[in-house]
């Protein structure tokens, strides 16, 4: 970066950095780039995977977790490891937050990840943001393994932001509530189309919901869910309690395959805003045929989302930002 290798104060210098700023500006961030810490931090990658593949070995739900953390954060003003950051008296986070409390996870394992990033790089290089964007990565690919899937780059040098904020959280990550028309326009407020909608909810086909967030569809709107899956759901998922207890979000959850779409076929998508990408808009809509058409094609699922995924970790609004130290506070 042209500020950082400007130690004397020179014209040169002061052209450079103006220049840089104006670029960054420009481009409201800085290109994100695969080889980033290939030279500064060559063991960094190796050393994220190590830990990812251990935790997802001790715990396979681990790995939908580390997933989904990385959606999180990038559906709230980029992905800038702002989910990260613990409540302070000058700002509350993203933890607590609607879709976030009592729900997302892998906190522990991110702590564990970037101890083991700085041994390995022996300084504070690798930002939390990128920490949790190639976490996700490897979690998808370590659960893919099993099947010989594929993977894919992940770009690189995200800043971590200095601040969260509890009410974007609330306002920017799509509700399970919510039907096709609410999904498709949250997913165009992050610059994601219709397709990468379809494409990235197949994240469902990893981990699991509490009852809570599907527990209408079991007592309320059953003409959309398949019969003997909300009567198997009920058990678990009685109408006045058990906010907490899990099912799988499809019949698969520790395996990255086209699962995710057979059951929407079948009127078994377990949140509301799954089952919406079938029917739920005019007929004829692109995402009925995106969702016949991934459930026919696993192979062009796992091409696409690895796409998919790359667009979504590009989400970065504003530039400066740090690397943090601990990757729960401001540095
Ligand atoms: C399209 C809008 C989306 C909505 C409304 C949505 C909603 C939800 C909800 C309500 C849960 C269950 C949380 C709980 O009960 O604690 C969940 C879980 C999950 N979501 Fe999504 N999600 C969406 C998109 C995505 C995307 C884009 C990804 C990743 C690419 C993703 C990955 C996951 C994963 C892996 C889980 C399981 C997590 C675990 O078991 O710990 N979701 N989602
Ligand atoms: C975010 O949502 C939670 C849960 O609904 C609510 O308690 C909280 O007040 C909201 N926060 C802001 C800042 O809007
Ligand atoms: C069923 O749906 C109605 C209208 O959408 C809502 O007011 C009611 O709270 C729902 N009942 C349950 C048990 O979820």
């Amino acid at each position: 970066m042209a500020s950082r290798s400007c130690f004397s104060f020179s014209i040169v210098c002061v052209v450079a950095v103006m220049a840089f700023a104006i670029l960054a500006t420009a481009s409201n961030a800085q290109p994100l780039d695969p080889h980033f810490y290939d030279k500064v931090c060559p063991a960094a990658l190796p050393a994220i995977r190590k830990v990812v593949e251990e935790a997802v070995a001790v715990e396979p739900r681990m790995g939908a977790s580390l997933l989904r953390l990385h959606f999180h954060d990038c559906f709230v003003n980029g992905c800038d490891g702002s989910i990260l950051l613990d409540d302070t008296p000058l700002f509350t986070g993203e933890k607590k937050a609607a879709p976030n409390v009592n729900s997302v996870r892998g906190f522990d394992v991110i702590d564990r990840i970037k101890d083991a990033v700085n041994a390995a790089c022996g300084g504070n290089v690798v930002s939390c943001a990128d920490v949790v964007a190639v976490a996700a990565r490897d979690s998808v690919v370590a659960i893919l393994l099993q099947l010989g899937g594929p993977s894919y780059d992940v770009l690189l040098g995200r800043r971590d932001a200095r601040v969260a904020s509890q009410a974007a959280a609330n306002k920017s990550i799509p509700a399970p509530t919510m039907d096709l028309d609410g999904l498709v326009s949250n997913f165009a407020s992050h610059g994601l189309t219709a397709q990468d909608l379809v494409v990235l909810s197949g994240g469902h086909t990893l981990g699991f919901s509490r009852c809570t967030n599907f527990r209408d569809r079991l007592y309320n709107e059953t003409a959309t869910l398949d019969a003997s899956l909300a009567a198997q759901l009920r058990g678990p998922c009685p109408l006045a309690a058990g906010d907490d207890n899990l099912a799988p979000l499809d019949p698969t959850p520790a395996r990255f395959d086209g699962g995710y779409y057979g059951s929407l076929l079948r009127s078994r998508g377990l949140l509301h805003s799954d089952q919406q990408l079938l029917a739920g808009g005019p007929s004829p809509s692109p995402t009925d045929a995106l969702v016949r058409f991934y459930a026919a094609n696993p192979e062009a699922f796992r091409r696409d989302f690895a796409d998919a995924m790359v667009r979504m970790g590009g989400l970065i609004t504003g530039s400066g930002g740090e690397i943090r130290v601990d990757c729960r506070k401001v540095t």
